[in-house]
């Protein structure tokens, strides 16, 4: 009977997340929306009657009050059940067409609050909810890999890409920290998926990507911790 804590789940790979999950009675899942004004909500509201037990709560992973105010929802709305599995997914690339020569602050610091200062102040205030044999996962991006950077012919999504290596950097800690407690913490690309965020020229379907995904995720064991993986289980290079 896992629970599933997945953020920005109204659209795009959350949603199908929370799709391909509410399949599944033994799911209980916590989708999160940074509004829950109804037009947002049309798509999850949708998988409503599925047989998973399905919460919505609210929560701008920009925002640290908001995301403050999550964990007490979610304390209040489980107790003391663990979270199985946490996808930090919400995230945003801003300022894409910026290079290594025009990036600005602003980009930089926009694309660092969702991307990688959000995915650390989630955990923080879930902690108490992670436990053995407890999975989190940080939503990364192949843009993020230096490997993949060094001798790139495109340098465009600069921000972005610097938010995901450091969001590659977040794991890492988040795994040392919670090695102990026995709780697994990867990062993940879903590859180039077809939805607003991959624009145009990406190549997957979500449905695909996020089947991977799922496989990854449930297959993970201690060892895996701190490790940088595709939606096809393949390790990646930083
Ligand atoms: N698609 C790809 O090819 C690709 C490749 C590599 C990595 N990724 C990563 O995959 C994740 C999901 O991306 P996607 O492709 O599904 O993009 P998307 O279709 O643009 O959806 C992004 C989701 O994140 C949410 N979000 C953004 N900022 C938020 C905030 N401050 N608070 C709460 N929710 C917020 C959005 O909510 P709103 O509707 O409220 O904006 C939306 O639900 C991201 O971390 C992205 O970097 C995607």
């Amino acid at each position: 009977m896992p629970t599933w804590l997945i953020t920005g789940s109204n659209r795009g790979l959350g949603l199908e997340f929370v799709t391909q999950l509410s399949q599944d009675a033994g799911n209980t899942i916590i989708a999160t929306s940074r509004s829950l004004s109804p037009s947002n909500l049309a798509g999850l509201k949708a998988l409503d009657g599925n047989a998973a037990t399905l919460h919505i709560l609210e929560c701008d992973t920009s925002s640290p009050p908001s995301i403050t105010a999550l964990g007490d929802q979610v304390t209040a709305l489980i107790g003391d059940t663990k979270i199985d599995y946490l996808l930090n997914n919400a995230g945003v690339n801003v300022a894409s067409q910026q290079t290594g020569l025009t990036v600005t602050p602003e980009a930089i610091l926009e694309n660092m609050q969702t991307n990688v200062i959000g995915p650390a102040m989630i955990v923080q205030v879930l902690e108490k909810h992670l436990g053995r044999g407890g999975v989190v996962m940080n939503m990364t991006s192949g843009l993020g890999s230096m490997s993949d950077a060094k001798g790139a012919e495109t340098t465009k999504c600069t921000a972005y890409s610097i938010s995901k290596a450091g969001v590659n950097m977040l794991t890492l800690h988040q795994a040392n920290a919670l090695a102990e407690r026995g709780v697994v913490v990867v990062c993940v690309d879903p590859g180039w998926v077809k939805t607003a965020l991959g624009g145009e020229g990406a190549v997957m379907e979500k449905e695909d990507s996020i089947r991977g995904m799922l496989g990854v995720l449930r297959g993970l064991k201690a060892e895996d911790s701190g490790k940088f993986f595709a939606y096809d289980g393949k390790e990646k290079a930083w």
